[in-house]
């Protein structure tokens, strides 16, 4: 099968593909049967031998699913495998954002040390006993709120299913009661924006959103606004145009940035490979997709 792939990706498994393609998406190409992307927008029609798009991530809101399923395209993402490793850097983005961490070691860097004693308390905010609200409460934001337990904090939720433990709450009551808030759910166009300016402004005083799942989730301006007056704080792995990052957030000390690397482990991105990887190999022995995305 000809396999194009946008990206080598990292993992032993690679090398069952045999001879793999590597390069951009830019020409319309007959020949291709199998497209392994990393959430890049894909039009079916420039590809007519395609049989299969194979993502690597969980995301896959840039892929126009239905685009595929029309021309008889799987397509796979791969999910299960990176709960852990994005659910760890939720945590990571809250405490460094709570405990000014980033802002710690910029002091000690820069050998000012004493200032974090002297020029007044250096003072963050507990995330042990925090209220965090998880809102999508799929694998992520689970595996999210097991290790939130372990710091004791109280957990709420917010989801399209309404459960007991842990507490549901409709999401603007989530957000007034919430001490941290972290997102873990897929963009679509009903999630789209679904963090807006009216909700921002429910957060407390001193509230930390985190946001590991995709930036247009939030309506990003507001979230700027908010930032930029200091009345909340947060730690952002995503952006709404990214490589994109608003130029007013970069001299912010509120504000903890990575560049969207929430599954980007060396055991994460070999098993989410994996994933890709057999999907592809399935289908080219005739068989059906292994991870099919909903909807394909
Ligand atoms: C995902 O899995 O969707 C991540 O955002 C990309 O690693």
């Amino acid at each position: 099968m000809k396999v194009l792939a946008t990206r080598r990706l990292p993992g032993d498994a690679w090398d069952e593909l045999g001879d793999v393609e590597v390069g951009p998406l830019e020409d319309p190409r007959d020949d291709v049967e199998a497209l392994i992307v990393a959430n890049e927008p894909v039009d079916p029609a420039r590809f007519p031998s395609l049989r299969l798009v194979a993502n690597f991530g969980v995301g896959y809101d840039r892929i126009d699913v239905a685009a595929c399923r029309a021309r008889g395209v799987a397509v796979t993402n791969t999910p299960g495998v990176l709960d852990a490793a994005t659910a760890d850097l939720a945590l990571a983005l809250m405490l460094a954002a709570r405990r000014r961490v980033v802002e710690g070691d910029s002091l000690v860097r820069a050998g000012r040390w004493a200032t974090a004693w002297s020029d007044g308390p250096f003072l963050g905010r507990e995330v042990t006993g925090a209220t965090l609200g998880i809102v999508g409460h799929g694998r992520i934001g689970a595996a999210v709120a097991r290790r939130a337990r372990g710091f004791d904090m109280r957990i709420l939720v917010h989801g399209r299913t309404r459960i007991d433990d842990p507490p549901w709450r409709p999401l603007d009551d989530l957000m007034r009661e919430s001490d941290i808030v972290s997102l873990h759910t897929p963009l679509t166009p009903e999630t789209a924006g679904l963090i807006s300016r009216e909700r921002l402004a429910l957060l407390r005083d001193g509230a930390t959103l985190v946001n590991t799942a995709r930036g247009g989730v939030v309506d990003e301006a507001a979230l700027v606004d908010e930032l930029v007056s200091g009345r909340i704080g947060a730690g952002l792995d995503v952006f709404a145009h990214e490589p994109h990052v608003p130029e007013a957030l970069l001299g912010l000390p509120n504000v903890v940035l990575t560049p969207h690397v929430a599954s980007a482990t060396v055991e994460t991105r070999a098993a989410m490979t994996r994933v890709a990887v057999d999907n592809v190999l399935a289908v080219e022995r005739g068989e059906p997709p292994l991870t099919p995305v909903r909807g394909a």
